[in-house]
């Protein structure tokens, strides 16, 4: 059984404050995991600083971002090799607040999915539709076209092994909706598919998360869904009592379908 993986994206929030107030509990989370891993994803400066409290347990570290380049000058950038060194093991791209206000497009974020993977590091990239987009049930497209820009430049579908990939779509991102969980199915199984359809063998390796909204009073719906493989979590891992309650939860589930 491949373990849930619940990442919690801070986005740009948190401060030594907050993270100093809440440590206790972050390093709680690791007595309640089983069937879970939980990787947090602080904003890169406190990476560092919260990878001591988490060594020796089930917590890991995600960035939020990183650059194509691996050294030189790019003023403000941070590498693959950076973040290696200070312990991060997965990193987010492609998230649609990246796209919208840091204008990267699908070329971009191939080129860093494929670097994160030549340098042993796990990409997150978070593909989805805009409200339009779906309106005009485009959410197919939208999705395929972000998975064949990584397809064109690698040339080589095995690139998606042992990745993430994570179904945010962006209208459900901190609006309080969640997606219909058929339709989250329904892409799902269509992108699996389409994978498939160039190596079957590697889909099992390719972990699947939903992002959106996702909060104790609607997880429910994506539990016990077998092809849902964790989540990309924003505003409620900020409160950290309530993320406690929603791993318990999560967990409960697991424990109960699938030990
Ligand atoms: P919310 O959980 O706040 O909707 O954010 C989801 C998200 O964007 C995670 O990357």
């Amino acid at each position: 059984m491949k373990k849930f993986l619940i990442t919690a994206n801070w986005k740009l929030n948190g401060s030594y404050n907050f993270i100093n107030k809440n440590i206790d509990l972050i390093k709680k989370i690791n007595d309640y995991l089983h069937f879970c891993h939980i990787s947090l994803a602080p904003p890169y400066v406190y990476l560092n600083y919260i990878n001591q409290f988490i060594k020796n347990t089930s917590i890991s570290l995600t960035a939020q971002n990183v650059d194509i380049h691996l050294k030189g000058s790019f003023t403000g950038e941070t590498s693959i090799n950076m973040l290696k060194d200070i312990g991060v093991k997965y990193i987010i791209i492609g998230h649609s607040e990246r796209r919208l206000y840091h204008n990267e497009n699908i070329n971009l974020i191939a080129k860093k999915f494929i670097l994160i993977k030549e340098h042993g590091l796990i990409p997150i990239l978070c593909i989805g539709e805009t409200k339009e987009q779906k309106k005009y049930k485009l959410t197919e497209k939208i999705c395929i076209n972000q998975i064949n820009s990584i397809l064109k430049l690698s040339n080589n579908v095995n690139i998606f092994e042992n990745t993430i990939i994570a179904y945010e779509p962006i209208w459900a991102i901190g609006s309080g909706k969640i997606a219909n969980i058929d339709e989250v199915k329904n892409i799902i199984f269509f992108i699996r598919k389409y994978i498939s359809s160039f190596n079957k063998k590697i889909i099992e390796n390719i972990y699947f998360q939903y992002g959106g909204s996702v909060d104790y009073s609607n997880i429910d719906n994506f539990l016990n869904k077998t092809y849902i493989n964790g989540f990309l979590i924003g505003k409620v891992s900020l409160k950290l009592k309530n993320f406690i309650f929603l791993v318990k939860k999560i967990e409960k589930n697991l424990n109960s379908n699938w030990s």
